[in-house]
């Protein structure tokens, strides 16, 4: 049987420069959909898939994640106060009991390998998952990161990398893998690089921001130098990885959200406002009114 997954590393210190000015002093990751910072689904997805200690590799800027999922007494004296218990119950429940959250600063903008490579102290000899936030996954009741637990343990403990086919205009954007097929939505990645320009990209299969990983992947992330745009690359110390271990491509099911866009972030609004519990009807009425109008 492999190592459980119990910990998660949440690379947040980017400055989220694609959402500029909203982000200038708010970190991307505390933009909301709907009522909920991307940040909270992100955790809620760790959680999810049976996380116990969530590690945020953070900078000077994002003090605010580290408040969100801190008790606030004053809130909750007052909501308490003044008997608004629902709402009190939603503000003490954002963490769940048992779960536990490390802060790590990453000083200087080195890139995601850089970032996940910040955490490896705290994660030590384990294996680990690594969420980005603004990737946002609806997974409905099976959500993303529980389906690639599930299969690195299913497979024995491989490194284990959720991916999406995209347009073949877009591997610029995405690292981009090449596989041999497995069956059951899995692929054994034989190749994987880090935003190839169209003419030169192995496959249309996009990394999404969902990785399960082996330690193993610390020493390489060690020893690798600078990739695409002078950062220090996860997708790198991955394509090292392959000369060592299998690492697997998984096909979630699922829609994603790419939530550090303008128009994702929107889609991801819309879709989530229709699908909200005390708010979905009339959202769509008025959608609906809206667009014959
Ligand atoms: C990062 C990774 C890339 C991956 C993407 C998913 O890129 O480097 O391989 O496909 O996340 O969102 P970024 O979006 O941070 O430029």
């Amino acid at each position: 049987m492999p190592s459980k997954v119990k910990k998660a590393v949440f690379p947040v210190a980017g400055m989220g420069t694609r959402f500029l000015p909203a982000t200038k002093a708010n970190p991307k990751e505390m933009l909301p959909i709907v009522d909920k910072p991307l940040i909270q689904y992100a955790v809620e997805e760790a959680v999810d898939a049976g996380c116990e200690q969530l590690i945020f590799v953070t900078s000077s800027s994002k003090r605010a994640i580290e408040d969100h999922f801190d008790k606030n007494y004053e809130l909750e004296s007052l909501l308490e106060e003044k008997g608004k218990n629902e709402i009190l119950n939603i503000v003490q429940g954002i963490l769940p009991k048992g779960v536990h959250c490390v802060y790590i600063r990453q000083a200087e903008a080195l890139g995601l390998g850089h970032a996940v490579l910040c955490a490896a102290g705290v994660v030590g000899d384990e294996p680990f998952a690594v969420i980005l936030a603004d990737d946002l996954i609806d997974g409905g009741n099976n959500p993303c990161l529980k389906q690639m637990v599930e299969t690195y343990e299913n497979e024995g403990g491989s490194s284990v990398i959720g991916v999406e086919s995209v347009g073949a205009d877009e591997t610029d954007k995405y690292g981009i893998v090449a596989t041999t097929d497995l069956g059951n939505k899995i692929g054994r990645v034989d190749q994987i690089v880090e935003k190839p320009k169209p003419a030169d990209a192995p496959s249309n299969l996009a990394v999404v921001g969902r990785y399960v990983l082996t330690p193993r992947i610390f020493e390489l992330l060690r020893n690798i130098g600078k990739g695409a745009g002078g950062e220090i690359q996860l997708t790198d110390a991955i394509a090292q990885l392959l000369e060592y271990e299998r690492v697997l491509a998984y096909e979630f099911d699922g829609i994603r959200y790419d939530c550090g866009d303008k128009l994702g972030y929107l889609k991801a609004t819309v879709e989530y406002g229709l699908k909200h519990k005390g708010l979905g009807e009339d959202f769509r009425k008025y959608l609906q009114a809206f667009c014959v109008s």
